[in-house]
């Protein structure tokens, strides 16, 4: 069991000579928290695995403290990557690209392909930054949550999903809640067009806008995208699409709609963006609160509100 670290300069660089030594270290990011491990250390890496649940031909995302590490990581970099990386980095995007020899098999589960994402959080770039300063090249790390389960969004989060599987040298770092609270916008950046594997705030309209390609959500069945489950990112509750809640039923919808009659009312956002940063809190909360029901009225619209639906059938396609 781990405790949690608040984000000083001195706990961040003990964390930064933990991962040098081969231990786990969940940090906060603007999208969700990672469970962190020196991409260059296998057992480091089968440590994330075992502690995740995550079968082993799922890869993870390589953090890297600015673009400038992008071609350690990559090679034959498509054009319209380079501007992608240019415009949204640091921020929640993650490029697909071709690896180096540095990214190995154990990374990228087998594929020839890496994901590489530099994150727009203070904490996450100075650990980045300090574990490159004593010879890192960048952090692997998925989402802190089991395989299947709801992204962490704050480190008691991570304590609940996996903090009696930590060791007590591995560390959590508390960075308070996430600004964005939706994973990353994945980027398949492999071929001569851009897809969107998986859709988040970097929206497509953000991407069409830098790139001028139109882009599509890919079908690309050969990539392995754990959100691409039919389900994932489930909580234990139920979750159904609409506003047919009975009394004793979970309910989260924007400010401006009435709750139901007898609905618990899991969450009130204001606007998209807010939708986004509590959808993971409510999945939480709806399962402490031992709620077996909960339905969502989703914003409408394109940009985030596409990856908000997107999370939302995914969760309700729990079988
Ligand atoms: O916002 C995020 O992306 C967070 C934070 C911590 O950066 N990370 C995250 O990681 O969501 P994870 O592992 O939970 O989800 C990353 C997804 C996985 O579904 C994985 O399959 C896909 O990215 N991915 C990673 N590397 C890939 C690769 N080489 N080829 C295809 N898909 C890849
Ligand atoms: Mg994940």
């Amino acid at each position: 069991m781990s405790s949690l670290y608040k984000c000083t300069s001195k706990n961040i660089e003990n964390a930064a000579t933990a991962l040098k030594n081969g231990y786990l270290v969940s940090f906060p990011t603007e999208t969700v928290y990672g469970l962190g491990a020196d991409p260059l250390n296998k057992k480091a890496i089968s440590n994330i695995y075992r502690v995740k649940s995550r079968p082993t031909d799922h890869p993870l995302i390589v953090h890297i403290s600015s673009s400038q590490n992008l071609e350690k990581w990559a090679q034959n970099i498509p054009n319209y990557a380079f501007l992608l990386a240019e415009n949204f980095w640091p921020g929640p995007m993650t490029l697909i690209l071709q690896r180096t020899n540095l990214a190995k098999n154990y990374i990228t589960g087998g594929q020839d392909k890496v994901g590489i994402r530099v994150p727009n959080q203070k904490t996450a770039l100075y650990l980045l930054t300090k574990f490159e300063l004593i010879g890192g090249l960048g952090i692997a790390a998925p989402s802190a949550n089991k395989f299947g389960a709801v992204s962490a969004t704050s480190a008691e989060d991570v304590l609940d999903e996996i903090g009696d599987r930590l060791s007590l040298n591995d560390i959590v770092l508390n960075g308070g809640k996430c600004k964005v609270g939706l994973e990353s916008t994945i980027i398949d950046c492999t071929r001569n067009t851009p897809s969107v594997l998986r859709p988040g705030a970097i929206t497509i309209e953000m991407i069409e806008k830098i790139t001028g390609i139109p882009i599509r959500l890919s079908s690309n069945k050969k990539i392995k995208v754990s959100g691409k489950f039919e389900s994932h990112y489930s909580p234990k509750a139920k979750i159904f699409i609409g506003e047919n809640a009975k009394p004793g039923d979970g309910f989260m919808a924007l400010r401006t709609h009435p709750t139901p009659n007898g609905a618990i009312r899991l969450a009130r956002p204001k606007d998209v963006d807010e939708f986004a940063r509590q959808l993971y809190k409510s999945f939480r909360d709806a399962d402490k609160r031992k709620i077996k029901n909960l339905f969502i009225l989703m914003p409408e619209g394109t940009g985030l509100a596409a990856a908000v639906k997107d999370r939302v059938l995914k969760a309700s396609k729990k079988t």
